[in-house]
Parts: C-alpha cells; sequence; structure tokens
C-alpha cells in the first residue's frame, strides 16, 4: 500500500500571501526527491485557499478540513463534497477531534459527512480517536462505498501538544482498528508528527501514513518528514 503524507493546515496561515509562499517552498524543497508515485502528498489548506493555490508542476494533491453532507442548499456557511470536487479537492478530512470539540460534531454529523464525500467520490480520511467510535462514524456505510475510505488514529493527548503517542500504543491501535476494518483501507497515524518520529509509525507501527498539523507548517520539517519515508 502507497504511504500517505496529509498536511493539516488547521486555520493557518492568516492570508492567502502567506499561503501562496508556504506552497511555493513545499514544491520548491520536494521537486528534488523521487517520492512520486511512491508517496501520495496531500495538502489541507483553509476553504478560501483552496481554489486559489497554483498547483501547477506538482503533484501534490489538494484536500479540505472539512465537508457538509448536502450537496447544495439552504445551509448557510456550509461547504459541500460537490463545491469540493468541482474546484478539484480530491481528499476530504472528516471529523477531526477540533471540529468534535470546538465545533461539536457528533458521531452522527460525521457519519452523515463521510457518507456524503464517499459517495462523491472523495478521498475520506475518518480521524478517530480510538477504535471504539468506528462502529457509529462508519453506521450503514457499506463494505461496497469504502473503497475511498483512509482512517487516521489521532489520540487527543498528541495533538499539537508536542508529546506524541508511544510506537506500542500507536500499534496497539493500529491492530484494534484493523480488526474492525480488514485488511484493504490505509490507516494514518497523527499527533505531534515530526522528522524524528514519523519512519518509526510507518515502519514500527504499521501505519500506511501520517496526519501532521504543526510540522507541516514548517516546508523544512515537512520536507524532512516525506524525504525520512523516502528510503
Ligand atoms: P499536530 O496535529 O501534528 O500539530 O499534532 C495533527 C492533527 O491535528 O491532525
Amino acid at each position: 500500500m502507497k504511504n500517505i503524507i496529509i498536511a493539516n493546515w488547521k486555520c493557518n496561515p492568516e492570508n492567502l500571501e502567506k499561503a501562496g509562499e508556504l506552497l511555493a517552498k513545499i514544491k520548491d524543497k520536494i521537486s528534488d526527491l523521487s517520492w512520486s508515485g511512491k508517496i501520495d502528498v496531500v495538502i489541507c489548506p483553509p476553504f478560501p485557499y483552496i481554489a486559489c493555490l497554483n498547483m501547477e508542476g506538482t503533484d501534490i494533491k489538494l484536500g479540505a478540513q472539512d465537508c457538509f453532507w448536502e450537496d447544495k442548499g439552504a445551509y448557510t456557511g456550509e461547504v459541500s463534497p460537490l463545491m469540493l470536487e468541482d474546484i478539484g479537492c480530491k481528499y476530504v478530512i472528516i471529523g477531526h477531534s477540533e471540529r468534535r470539540k470546538y465545533q461539536k460534531e457528533t458521531d452522527q454529523m460525521i457519519n452523515s459527512k463521510v457518507k456524503a464525500s464517499l459517495l462523491r467520490g472523495l478521498k475520506t480520511v475518518l480521524c478517530i480517536e480510538g477504535s471504539s467510535q468506528i462502529k457509529d462514524d462508519l453506521k450503514d456505510v457499506s463494505k461496497e462505498s469504502m473503497g475511498n475510505l483512509i482512517l487516521a488514529f489521532e489520540p487527543i493527548f498528541a495533538i499539537g501538544t508536542g508529546k506524541p503517542c508511544s510506537v506500542d500504543l500507536a500499534l496497539k491501535e493500529n491492530t484494534e482498528i484493523r480488526k474492525i476494518i480488514g485488511d484493504s483501507l490505509p490507516i494514518l497515524y497523527g499527533g505531534s508528527v515530526n522528522s524524528s518520529n514519523a519512519k518509526d509509525y510507518i515502519e514500527k507501527a504499521n501505519y500506511n501514513g501520517l496526519l501532521i498539523g504543526g510540522a507541516s507548517l514548517n516546508p523544512e520539517e515537512f520536507f524532512k518528514i516525506i524525504a525520512s519515508l523516502e528510503g
């Protein structure tokens, strides 16, 4: 299975100019690597930047950090999977713990979002803090429609804290998740990933990729993470 590295920029950077500069630096840094074809690199900027970023000359894919469960209608403030597809978004993150916390997203809402984005053909990255959430978040999602599903194990204590999950615990959770979802879907690890620990989650804890917050805003560090997985 190909490794997937996803940059979650969260609510950063503070303007479009800086977003363009950040992307340009990342493109420039990773252009020398022979990662193309071996690792899928995805960047998930805030909504307003997605359609404005210059993705020419790179294999990096774009993703969003959330989407709604309806394609259109009277839903003030929402962005639909249809709109994301239309502007060239290939990936969407659903159920991030920060949305569960600050936007009070429930498993039921997340379940609706997962179904809608899978139906639209988006690669859907479902974030969970443990295997117990899978049942509710994937309720009534048929095996046949799961082809574009990606799971991301993100322990809350590790998110944005600089306190990464131990490899042992990460491996244990990976095994639990695999028992439920089987062998075919990718599982990512997320939470305080940096260039020193990235490889361990892939090689020792058997993850198929990483969801990276803070370190993805630093082009040098993001590059080092990708480079550490290259060999
Ligand atoms: P972090 O965030 O890498 O800054 O810990 C990860 C995430 O929230 O996806």
